[in-house]
């Protein structure tokens, strides 16, 4: 704004970084209710150095001297510290100030009229067309998945692939929920073997993601092609989505292969995104207001590949079946103890470790079971989660009493970074 309207922006010699107090004018609107003083967030190198003509200095740090400025006249406001983030308290309210305030918004835009404009708007757009959704489990594709159904019933027909990499019970529980509770036409394909056949022998993890991807979409394409005609495919994408590709600026640090990638043999006239414009709270609202069970609601993120990227090394069906019982009552126990809406993330993973255990009078040469439990708001960056011995101490003692070829189970005390959330 200070570039195109006039004003000069120039290069400061240090960077200014962290939370830093920011004196603010609070007679200007964005800044009403606030204290003359705040912390807000700075991360920058460029600053304004003259504000453009009509604009007003409306905050400032001790070495950014224009860290806001205002042309309340023509409501054009500029800040240079970030409000979005946690690290600037009472941030939002100064998102909340501009749009109440200057941009004049009632907020009238709830999640139930979201729900109520998206099913008339798909109806009307699909009529008696067919639609094809491929249904994860995961929050987005369900939620997609049930606002398509109550806009078109029965012409809406969803695959859901169970390469049996999900968690214990999670392929009967999804179908559970949208067979009986929504009667969505749900085509259920097991196609566990295939799965785990293509990923024989298959150690390197970036190798594993890519068959997972791959097989995904054959799969879809033959299950797809059984159905006949269709008009429309679904994609759960939401709003980050669209502006992580619209960026595409992000390092790969792993192939996010999120299965459900498009096709190449489907055909279809459109693609449809019901929600598009929505975050992921916004979804999880959406999803609680169309009636979906708070637990699938509420899931934590699942990684694509499932739990092949949670067996170090070779995934074989043995190796399958301990980690799916480890992980269950590690989920358990955390539910139990009422930590699960506290730790965003929290699995158990198959090490490729044995080492040497002891069980009544015999020795034991089994597998060590990691725990994993991160709390993170964004997933790219996030701390281990201090769980409290007596959680620990219960649910490792339940695995090796309870899962036949684990001895040894270990809690992973590393943040991200330089660890990533995943093991592999
Ligand atoms: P990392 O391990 O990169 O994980 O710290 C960050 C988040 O991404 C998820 N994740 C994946 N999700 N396909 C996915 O759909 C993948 O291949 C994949 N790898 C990691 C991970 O579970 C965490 O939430």
């Amino acid at each position: 704004m200070t570039q195109t309207l006039g004003g000069k922006v120039a290069h400061a010699n240090k960077r200014e970084y962290g939370t830093t107090d920011v004196e603010i004018d609070n007679t200007t609107p964005i800044f009403q209710g606030f204290e003359n003083t705040n912390g807000f967030l700075m991360s920058h190198t460029d600053f304004v150095e003259t504000v453009p003509e009509g604009f007003k200095n409306i905050a400032k740090t001790s070495s950014c001297p224009n860290a806001g400025m205002a042309n309340e006249e023509k409501g054009l406001y500029g800040i240079q510290f970030h409000p979005e983030v946690n690290d600037s308290v009472n941030g939002t309210q100064v998102i909340k100030n501009f749009l109440y305030s200057v941009c004049k918004c009632s907020g009238n835009w709830t999640m139930h009229s979201f729900v109520e404009t998206s099913i008339q708007n798909l109806k009307n757009k699909i009529g008696d067309k067919k639609v094809l959704c491929a249904l994860s489990g995961g929050v987005d594709s369900s939620v997609a998945a049930v606002l398509l159904s109550k806009a078109v019933g029965k012409n809406l027909t969803c695959i859901f692939l169970d390469h049996g990499l999900l968690r214990k019970n999670e392929g009967d529980e999804v179908e559970k929920v949208f067979k009986n509770q929504y009667d969505i036409n749900l085509v259920r394909v097991n196609c566990e073997d295939r799965f785990l056949g293509k990923l024989e022998g298959v150690t390197d993890p970036e190798q594993k993601r890519k068959i997972i991807g791959e097989e995904f979409i054959r799969v879809f394409e033959e299950e797809a092609k059984k159905i006949g005609k269709i008009d429309y495919l679904v994609q759960g994408t939401i709003y980050p989505d669209v502006i992580e590709s619209g960026l595409g600026k992000s390092a790969v640090i792993k192939s996010h292969h999120n299965v459900g990638g498009l096709p190449d043999h489907v055909d279809f006239e459109e693609i449809i995104e019901p929600l598009r414009s929505l975050f992921k709270d916004e979804v999880r609202k959406t999803g609680l207001e169309l009636g979906i069970p708070e637990n699938l609601v509420y899931r934590q993120p699942f990684p694509g590949p499932g739990l092949a990227i949670r067996i170090i090394g070779e995934i074989t069906k043995s190796k399958l079946e301990i980690l799916k019982e480890a992980d269950a009552i590690f989920r358990e126990e955390i539910a139990n103890a009422n930590l699960h809406k506290n730790i965003n993330q929290y699995f158990a993973v198959l090490t490729n470790l044995k080492s040497v255990g002891v069980m009544g009078d015999e020795r034991t040469y089994d597998y060590t079971i990691a725990l994993r439990a991160v709390e993170t708001t964004d997933f790219m960056t996030g701390k281990w989660s201090k769980i409290p011995y007596e959680v620990l101490e219960k649910v490792s003692s339940r695995i090796v009493n309870e899962v036949a070829h684990v001895n040894r189970v270990v809690y992973d005390i590393t943040s991200k970074p330089p660890a990533t959330i995943e093991w592999e």
